[in-house]
């Protein structure tokens, strides 16, 4: 199994370039569609989000865990964007840099920044926290009150101070002690006032301390930071191929998600031209990556939810335990009316289905096809709000399960016609073939559509 070759097969679009999505509440397995399609292209570029994101690839037997640096950085030749709408961590992009060169993966020219893209500072970490352990006790009697279950990685408070403007820093910011100096003198007074206020015992912050820390550790990437946007133009004419990596889901898009429970960004497709300045025009291909289950962690309604043995089942051998924070995901039946729902806003042109291996053995599966409301109307319509999303009754087809395990396929017509007929019903729902089928976490455990 280890020789044989993945033939992808290549797309005619009318754009140049590919945008990888998650159609869930992320943890799809973008990481490992991301690093098969890479070959096909020339450059990776992330466009939002931050270290929240955690995209895993195993390849042999190495496994890699990068939650800021694209995925194509283990590929050699390809050259890594991390485009002004992601919101980076400095100390984590080092931290990923330090691990990759230690396991002889080459991180040099092939990685870039934009001078645009917003710092997570240490503070944003912490009012992340602070915040959340306000909100959960903010409600008495609801459980988690108002928190959103956040993965702490300061995504929400960096966001925000993108938004307030004057407090924020760039990674531009970083190479000018000067400009770093005077930005933090303000913010560390104000931030120091709203983390006392907020309940948190810390020293005030500390502004010399924290330009010399940064001021170091925009040096160290000095080589990487630039204006991506006339960059990846500049590429784009000279017939360089991009894959476009989404990290988090539609689900969590901050305008079109479970609204509140979702994250900062818009993590959709539609996140791709403001997160790089390259117009959506450009876009050939969108794959849309979803699980042949549902999973989610943190906060939120989940409609299709499974507290029960069934859910104990899929969680332990799906492995779902979060990349980037460890926590128990939760598990439930595939929802097609939210699947359908991302792939159009997303404009996804093929599927990827992931882990179907993982619903071996099960003797019957539920796949939901819609929604009754509070009024007993039945509606296909997704509703991105967390409140009259809560609401609904999932409205479920069933279908027979298949006992064999498929991990060791090599080819999607050998699939056991119970999961064939799960697949077909997949696509026709959503109406978007299914191009990819991943049965295990190795990249040669992945059946391609000929
Ligand atoms: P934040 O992005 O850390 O602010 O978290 C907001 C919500 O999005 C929480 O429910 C997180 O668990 C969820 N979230 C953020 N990023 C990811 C991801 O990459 N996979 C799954 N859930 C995520």
């Amino acid at each position: 199994m280890q020789n044989r070759q993945i033939e992808m097969k290549q797309t005619s679009t009318s754009g140049q370039h590919t945008a990888l999505v998650g159609l869930q509440w992320g943890d799809e397995g973008k990481g490992k569609i991301v690093d098969l399609l890479t070959a096909r292209h020339d450059v990776t570029v992330r466009y939002n989000g931050g270290a929240n994101a955690g995209h895993s690839v195993v390849i042999g037997d190495q496994r890699y865990a990068l939650h800021l640096i694209p995925v194509g950085i283990l590929s050699p030749d390809t050259m890594c964007v991390i485009g002004n709408g992601v919101v980076v961590d400095p100390e984590v992009v080092l931290h990923e840099i330090a691990q990759l060169t230690e396991r002889g993966i080459h991180v040099g020219d092939n990685l870039v920044i934009s001078d645009r893209a917003h710092v997570v500072m240490p503070y944003h970490k912490v009012h992340d926290a602070a915040l959340e352990t306000f909100l959960e006790t903010a409600v008495i009697g609801r459980e988690g009150g108002l928190s959103i279950g956040t993965t702490r990685r300061g995504i929400g408070p960096a966001y925000a101070d993108k938004v307030h403007r004057s407090t924020s820093i760039r990674m531009g910011d970083l190479l000018d002690r000067n400009v770093l100096h005077e930005k933090l003198t303000v913010i560390c007074s104000l931030r120091s006032a709203e983390l006392k206020a907020l309940g948190v015992d810390t020293e005030p912050l500390d502004a010399d301390a924290l330009t010399e820390q940064y001021f170091d550790m925009g040096r160290q990437l000095s080589q990487h930071i630039t204006d991506t946007t006339y960059l990846l133009h500049e590429l784009s004419a000279a017939g360089k191929r991009f894959l476009f990596e989404g990290a988090n889901a539609c689900l969590l898009d901050i305008d079109h998600g479970t609204y509140p429970y979702v994250t900062s960004s818009n993590c959709s497709a539609l996140g791709i031209p403001s997160g790089t300045g390259l117009p959506g025009s450009m876009i050939g291909s969108v794959y849309g990556i979803m699980k042949a289950y549902s999973t989610r962690v943190g906060a939120g309604p989940f409609p299709t939810e499974l507290t029960n043995d069934i859910g104990d089942a899929i969680r332990e051998r799906g492995r779902e335990y979060g990349t980037t924070t460890g926590r128990p995901r939760r598990c439930g039946w595939l929802d097609l009316v939210a699947v359908r729902y991302s792939a159009m806003i997303s404009g996804a042109t093929q599927l990827a289905c992931m882990l179907l291996d993982v619903l071996s053995g099960l003797e019957t599966l539920r796949i939901c096809t819609a929604y009754e409301l509070p009024d007993g109307t039945r509606s296909d319509r997704f509703i991105p709000d967390a409140a009259r999303l809560g609401r609904i009754t999932p409205v479920y087809e069933e279908f027979s399960g298949w006992q064999e395990t498929i991990d060791d396929l090599t080819d999607r017509k050998s699939l056991p016609d119970a999961a064939q007929r799960y697949l077909d019903r997949i696509e026709q729902f959503v109406g978007v073939p299914i191009e990819i089928v991943s049965v295990g976490p190795e990249r040669l455990q992945t059946l391609v559509e000929a």
